[in-house]
């Protein structure tokens, strides 16, 4: 139990952290990977690179401090970051070794005005927090491995699928010969990979993409073009050296925009590019259990040619008794103006959005951050309840106003 007066330091110098915050956490992660290198091979190096982390981890120290008294507050957002952790591989063991560098780059970068009474205060609550994180994440290593099995797993490639110009689904197998455990539909896996010429193994979470009960996972991954060299080095070492045969390492499912059971809601799946991955995994398993719900499957994609999925996604809309799609074009080519295959041309709009959806509905949205962006911001404009809108953030889950 923390005293008052730690609470009072804490919740009265979280300001000057937050203005600082980036500045510290930075420092924080310098130091660590000097002193830890080990540790590179958990920790995404683009993400590092690009700040995006630093963002993240000073965001939620802020928050963690500002609620230090009443952190019931914080739960929901430790469980979606404690998904994160449990899908890398992050132990108790090693929130002293952060615990130590964050207090240590706290004093450096605040120099004289960080007393001892402060970083005092700001250790014992550093275990305060760090305790619910261990707490919850020990519950979700002890139910992954009753239901699947808690660490790094080998999956073999047994199918490689081209689904668009720039996405290829990879089909994966256990190489125990165990089954393929049950997940709900819209989590992730963390894969884990060794690139040659690379010092650090490389992780990353894709979403599965198919339903589940299956006798493999399906992931679907995007090429990069644009991209800097780290953030489509893994994605991009899939396409070009992953083979039918070969190995890589899985954790077990999780995350936590997933598919809820809201029976009597329309459930609307609203996905732009490669955002489509978890949405394909609700879809299917829609499908599979014949679900009579009202389902609204909006897909926004630059063309036809880059338009992943476009048959599997009609064969489970036909299937589906209360099933529509409406595909979205922002430069249809010529066979998609001859095809007709889209409703629209452009981007996806408030005006078009007004049409096409029930606003008392379930909306589940997967996409680049402006896209996801301007979607809620259309749909909360159009007085869809906060609480309905679930969405999926790839990468490090800095709030969207960051952006
Ligand atoms: C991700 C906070 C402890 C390793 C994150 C994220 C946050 C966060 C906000 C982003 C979540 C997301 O991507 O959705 C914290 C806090 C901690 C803590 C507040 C202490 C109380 C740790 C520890 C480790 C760790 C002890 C292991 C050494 C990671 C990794 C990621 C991550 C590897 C994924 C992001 C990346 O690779 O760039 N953490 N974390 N964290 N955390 Fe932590």
């Amino acid at each position: 139990m923390l005293s008052n007066k730690t609470i009072e330091i804490v919740k009265s110098t979280a300001p000057v952290l937050a203005d600082r915050g980036k500045e510290i956490t930075t420092h924080f992660y310098k130091s660590l990977f000097k002193d830890y290198p080990e540790l590179l091979n958990i920790f995404n190096h683009a993400n590092q690179k690009q700040g995006r982390q630093q963002a993240a981890l000073a965001n939620t120290v802020y928050a963690a401090a500002t609620y230090i008294d009443q952190l019931e507050v914080l739960l929901p957002a430790v469980k979606q970051i404690a998904h994160k952790h449990r899908s890398l591989n992050v132990k108790k063991e090693h929130y002293p070794i952060v615990g130590e560098y964050l207090l240590k780059a706290i004093k450096e970068v605040l120099g004289d005005a960080a007393s001892p009474d402060i970083i005092e205060a700001w250790g014992e609550a550093y275990q305060v927090i760090a305790q619910v994180f261990i707490d919850v994440e020990q519950e979700m290593y002890d139910q992954a491995k009753e239901e699947a099995w808690d660490e790094f797993k080998p999956f073999r490639v047994v199918n490689k699928v081209k689904e668009s110009s720039l996405i290829t689904s990879f089909y994966l197998e256990p190489v125990d010969g165990s089954k393929v455990p049950n997940f709900i539909p819209g989590q992730y896996v963390t894969v884990r990979l060794s690139i040659p010429g690379e010092k650090y193994l490389f992780n990353r979470q894709y979403s599965l993409s198919d339903a589940p009960g299956k006798n493999t996972f399906r992931i679907s991954v995007k090429r990069e073009r644009d991209h800097v060299k780290e953030d489509g080095m893994v994605s991009n070492y899939l396409h070009d050296f992953i083979n039918v045969n070969d190995e890589i390492e899985l954790t077990a499912p999780a995350g936590d925009f997933v598919l809820e059971n809201q029976k009597n809601q329309t459930v609307h799946l609203i996905s732009g590019g490669v955002g489509i991955t978890p949405m394909m995994s609700m879809l299917n398993y829609l499908a599979d259990s014949q679900s009579d719900r009202e389902i609204t499957f909006i897909h926004a994609a630059k063309n036809g040619e880059v338009h992943a999925f476009a048959e599997e996604t009609q064969k489970s809309i036909q299937s589906l008794p209360n099933a529509k799609e409406c595909i979205i074009y922002e430069t249809p080519n010529e066979l998609d103006l001859k095809n007709q295959n889209f409703i629209a041309e452009g981007y996806l709009n408030e005006e078009l959005l007004n049409k096409l959806i029930d606003k008392n509905g379930a909306f589940y949205i997967c996409g680049p951050v402006a896209f996801m962006k301007n979607v809620i911001e259309y749909l909360e404009d159009l007085g869809v309840k906060t609480e309905n809108i679930h969405y999926e953030f790839f990468g490090p889950s800095v709030s969207l106003k960051d952006y």
